[in-house]
């Protein structure tokens, strides 16, 4: 063993629990939890509202992409992801290459309960959510399956439970990882 630790990376829409059950997730495996927006807000000094009303989702996802480029080439990290963070194929192959990809699945339905009252992602700020969400869901569930490692479907149980289940399921897989595979593209 050379001691290097992969990194697991969240996947999934909004409102699956990708920072709420990658908190619990990271501490179980004894990851350190990174999330690509937050560090998006620190480095920027600017909410994610803010990014998009001022550079637009163009500039928004150029951003994205340059925190991604440097997330993944850490190790020992827990990555959650924005949602759309899989919607270019540039980054899709860092996410492949950047460690074990858990895609957190979850329905419209679901979505809309956890989201009820957020006020903080942009692309929410649609008269009809259903639709909304029921259209980002058409065009990124594929994209989401294609890169997964694993696929977790998100059911109403309490966050430890799914964490602990999570882990249990992931565990034996990031075991049988060979270490050589960690970051393909942390060497360029
Ligand atoms: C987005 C999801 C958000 C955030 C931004 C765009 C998306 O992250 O990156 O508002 O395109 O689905 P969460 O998935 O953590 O809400």
């Amino acid at each position: 063993m050379s001691g290097v630790q992969h990194n697991v990376i969240l996947i999934g829409p909004m409102g699956s629990g990708k920072t709420s059950i990658g908190k619990q997730l990271a501490k179980l495996l004894k990851l350190e939890f990174v999330d690509c927006d937050h560090e998006l807000e620190k480095q920027t000094g600017a909410s994610i509202n803010l990014i998009f009303d001022v550079e637009g989702e163009a500039g928004f996802r150029e951003r994205e992409t340059r925190m991604l480029e440097q997330l993944t080439t850490r190790n020992g990290i827990l990555l959650s992801t924005g949602g759309g963070a899989v919607c270019k194929p540039y980054n899709r192959e860092l996410l492949e290459a950047g460690g074990f990809v858990v895609y957190l699945k979850t329905s419209v339905r679901n979505q809309i309960k956890r989201l009820s009252h957020d006020k903080s992602r942009p692309l929410l700020q649609a008269e009809d959510r259903v639709q909304r969400l029921t259209k980002l869901a058409e065009t990124r569930n594929p994209l989401y399956s294609d890169i997964a490692d694993f696929v977790y479907t998100t059911r109403n149980q309490s966050l430890k439970m799914t964490a602990n289940e999570l882990k249990a399921a992931i565990q034996p897989q990031l075991d049988s990882l060979p270490t050589s595979e960690c970051h393909a593209h942390s060497r360029h």
